[in-house]
């Protein structure tokens, strides 16, 4: 296995060199190789690489500075909408317009966006991730021109790393798997899994400089707080609805 897997981290700063076509379409190529759900490839990838357009989206991802620094931003969406042509237009009635729809095609969306990922982060260039995209993904509809059957589900911003940041950690291998069945944890495994992340002098800043007793609170109280959440809910299940994937609910 390639050792890139465990070196990799997410790239925020990019240099000023911008990401060929022939090897962004290379990449993409290779993306849509990903599996996908019956073949259907239900999904869409709208790819933004001029300045006017990177302005626009910039807002609905609260202007993080990614979204116009990086070459390129790519949008994945689930995408019904070409598949519900396609199924009209050869006397078939396409039945897609329902929640589990919206998460097969959020799935094969996902998928391709990872496989993306890799096959970037293979020719040396650096991702970032953003999830700013469901939080305003009515804000991104409206830039993109989304018909209804396409809800946007992620961003990447692709280019060239100019930083190379430290490693951030993850919880152990046997905090996440679980032998053929589900192990629960019980709170003494729940201190032993966390203790590490804990301890590490980055998260005790964090929870200094949020002035909170716990690294848990700052998730809680900080970053994903319950309004939000809830906040966002909303706006992604009216999303949901006006682009017809919660007919019958
Ligand atoms: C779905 C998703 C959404 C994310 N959203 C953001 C984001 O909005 N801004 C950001 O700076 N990083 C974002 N990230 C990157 C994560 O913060 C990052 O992957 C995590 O901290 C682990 O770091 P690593 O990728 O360097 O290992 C996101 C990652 C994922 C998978």
């Amino acid at each position: 296995m390639n050792d890139r897997y465990f070196s990799r981290r997410t790239i925020r700063k990019y240099s000023e060199e911008p990401v060929s076509s022939g090897l962004l379409n290379r990449i993409l190529e290779a993306g849509t190789r990903a599996s996908t759900t019956g073949n259907m490839q239900v999904y869409s990838i709208i790819v933004s690489c001029s300045p006017e357009m990177k302005l626009k989206l910039a807002p609905a991802h609260f202007n993080q500075p990614m979204v116009t620094a990086a070459p390129v931003v790519l949008t994945f969406c689930a995408d019904f909408n070409r598949f519900n042509k396609w199924c009209r237009q050869r006397g078939a009635e396409p039945g897609f317009d329902n929640f589990l729809s919206f998460m097969t095609a959020a799935i094969d969306a996902l998928l391709v966006a990872q496989t993306v990922c890799n096959a970037a982060e293979e020719e040396g260039l650096g991702i970032c991730y953003l999830g700013t995209t469901t939080y305003n993904a009515d804000r991104i509809i409206d830039v993109l021109g989304l018909p209804a059957g396409v809800v946007p589900v992620t961003t990447v911003t692709l280019g060239w790393p100019a930083e190379v940041p430290d490693q951030v950690d993850r919880l152990p291998l046997y905090a996440v798997i679980h032998d053929e069945s589900y192990e629960n944890y019980a709170p003494e495994t729940i201190d032993e899994i966390y203790r590490e992340k804990e301890a590490r002098e980055d998260s005790l800043k964090f929870v200094a400089e949020n002035n909170k007793k716990t690294l848990a609170q700052v998730f809680t109280d900080v970053r994903y707080k319950k309004a939000d959440n809830e906040f966002f809910t909303g706006k992604f299940l009216e999303v949901l609805r006006k682009q017809g994937f919660l007919n019958g609910l």
